[in-house]
């Protein structure tokens, strides 16, 4: 009789339990940088962390750093059939869906991070957020990297250093004519290849902010890293537009809350982390170049050309309000 009724408690206990899961409303956050020393992987984890406490057994978000998952070329046509709830490309990953945020990609656009956070808050920037809705993708925010830098298997200290050599970058043609400006020619590659790509020499150098180069380990099979500051490396975290907007509304309300909070928290913290990665570069006896204010003028003069090549596509009126960003 009491193994009868053990029987029966264990039964109702896995039923119960399968009841429970099949009720939690599971959110999978792909990305591709490391979850930790990096401002894109903490504010991941740091959303994942808070919603697993605050909505246990009502939402769980799994998460997948390192492109465990998906790579960024292809999380949002995931996301448009469903496979994957939430993402965090970087804004250079958006060409197929939208040729405004080219102006993200423009070198030298934004003097700094103040003034994306000024563009991104903007009635233009709010308006870009939203403007993926028609391919079903919901903009809930921008999540903050830094400023990129150049590196390469020889010092890169002048533009016509630059020339000749292979660079990897992201799939945005804004940024293969910045390179092309310096006579040298890009390769569009995903992320998680970058760093065999440049031990194999496959590629000589690379863009990156400073917390991508320290967490993959660029700067280990390189020269050494320029302090070139010479473009911005950004993310929009994106939904699945009817899975959130079909999330009942008290739950969707607490989502964004916590969302919110994440985003503000953890922007604040970007510029530092970035910092953290460049002096441990320096710690571990790597090259990190500076440039003189001629020497970076002369980088900004070479890449000029590429504003006149892509202004049309971006539109005057959305590349003056970036401009205007920068105070
Ligand atoms: C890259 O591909 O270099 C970056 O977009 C990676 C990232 O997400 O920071």
């Amino acid at each position: 009789m009491k193994i009868l009724l053990n029987i029966v408690a264990a039964t109702v206990l896995a039923f119960a339990g399968t009841v429970a899961s099949a009720e939690q409303i599971v959110i999978r956050l792909s990305y591709v940088t490391s979850p930790t020393g990096h401002p894109k992987g903490e504010a991941a984890e740091a959303f994942a962390a808070r919603v697993n406490e605050e909505m246990a057994g009502l939402v769980r978000v799994d998460t997948f750093p390192n492109s465990t998952l998906y790579n960024d070329n292809d999380v949002l046509d995931a996301m448009i059939l469903g496979d994957v709830e939430m993402a965090a490309p970087s804004l250079s990953k958006l060409e197929p869906y939208t040729k405004a945020f080219r102006v993200f990609d423009l070198p030298f656009v934004f003097e700094n991070t103040a003034a994306l956070d000024a563009f991104q808050a903007s009635e233009t920037g709010q308006e870009m957020l939203s403007s993926l809705e028609d391919f079903g993708l919901l903009g809930l925010g921008f999540w903050r990297n830094g400023m990129k830098q150049f590196s390469a298997n020889r010092p890169l200290l002048d533009p016509s250093d630059a020339a000749g050599l292979r660079f990897r970058i992201q799939s945005s043609d804004v940024l293969a004519a910045m390179v092309e400006a310096l006579g040298a020619s890009g390769q569009k590659m995903a992320f998680a290849e970058v760093f065999g790509a440049l031990q194999t020499r496959t590629v000589d150098g690379q863009e990156n902010t400073w917390s991508n180069i320290y967490t993959k380990k660029f700067y280990t099979v390189q020269d050494g890293v320029t302090a070139s500051n010479h473009g911005i490396l950004d993310y929009i975290v994106v939904a699945n537009a009817a899975f959130w907007n079909g999330l009942p509304a008290d739950i969707r309300g607490q989502l964004e809350t916590i969302f919110a909070e994440v985003t503000a928290e953890q922007n604040a913290k970007a510029q530092q982390i970035n910092m953290n990665a460049r002096d441990a570069i320096i710690a571990e006896g790597h090259e990190v170049r500076q440039l003189t204010a001629e020497q970076r003028a002369a980088w900004q003069a070479t890449m000029q050309p590429v504003y006149d090549q892509f202004v049309g596509e971006i539109g005057q009126d959305v590349l003056d309000a970036a401009i205007a960003s920068n105070g």
